[in-house]
């Protein structure tokens, strides 16, 4: 089983949508996936919750950060990992999903508030020495911001060659309790499916 680890140091934004969406699309690539969500405010198990009955499974588990102890393989090709925003007040348990985890993948937005929080988490996040991807997300693409943010990141980390856009399909996905990849006609869909065939091949699966 391989592990994903999505987390990040600024709050709202985006480490849910790219846990579901990523997990859809590993599911709907053939893989036996399953989530865990340590967030105690539950938006993931929410999400598990409104799964429709007739698309791909996606073991659920909650287990709230700070309680949390190392993942327990699964009987799983994946594992993704969400996490509540304030990971550092849980530092034991945040060692242990580090730990546990074949790659971190960091969502960013671009902005300065985004920039400035993962500019602070950045030692931490290297100090854990796991392989890391840096995930731009909620991009508009011809804002001016979203070259500086490509830029700024390029130096922090390795960026994933796929960037998400900003759209409203996403949080509409939420409600139906879907991936976007789940969803025909999507712009993200096929973006998260291209995030997922890329850190497939970088985890070696
Ligand atoms: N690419 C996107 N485009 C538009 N809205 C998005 C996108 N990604 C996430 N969102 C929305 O932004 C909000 C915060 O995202 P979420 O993943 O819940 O953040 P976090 O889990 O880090 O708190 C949610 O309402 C979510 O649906
Ligand atoms: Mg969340």
């Amino acid at each position: 089983m391989k592990t994903i680890l999505v987390v990040q140091g600024k709050g709202g934004g985006p480490k849910t949508a790219t846990v579901r969406n990523l997990a859809v699309a590993a599911a709907t690539a053939g893989l036996r996936v399953g989530t865990l969500d340590t967030d105690p405010q539950g938006s993931l198990t929410h999400w598990h919750s409104l799964r429709p009955a007739d698309v791909a499974p996606i073991a659920g588990e909650q287990r709230v950060l700070g309680e949390v102890e190392r993942p327990t393989p699964q009987d799983l090709d994946l594992l993704v990992i969400d996490t509540p925003t304030a990971v550092e007040f849980f530092p034991e348990s945040t060692a242990l999903l580090f730990d546990a985890a074949d790659l971190v993948l960091v969502p960013v937005r671009p902005g300065p508030e985004d920039l400035v929080s993962m500019q602070a988490m950045l030692p931490y996040l290297q100090s854990r020495r796991r392989p890391m991807r840096l995930l731009l997300s909620q991009i508009q693409p011809r804002l001016r911001e979203t070259a500086d943010a490509r830029a700024i990141i390029s130096g922090m980390g390795t960026p994933a060659p796929v960037e998400i856009p900003l759209l409203q399909e996403v949080p509409r996905s939420f409600m139906a309790g879907l991936g976007t990849a789940e969803i025909p006609g999507t712009r993200t869909g096929p973006l998260f499916r291209d995030l997922w065939a890329y850190l497939s091949v970088e985890m070696g699966v």
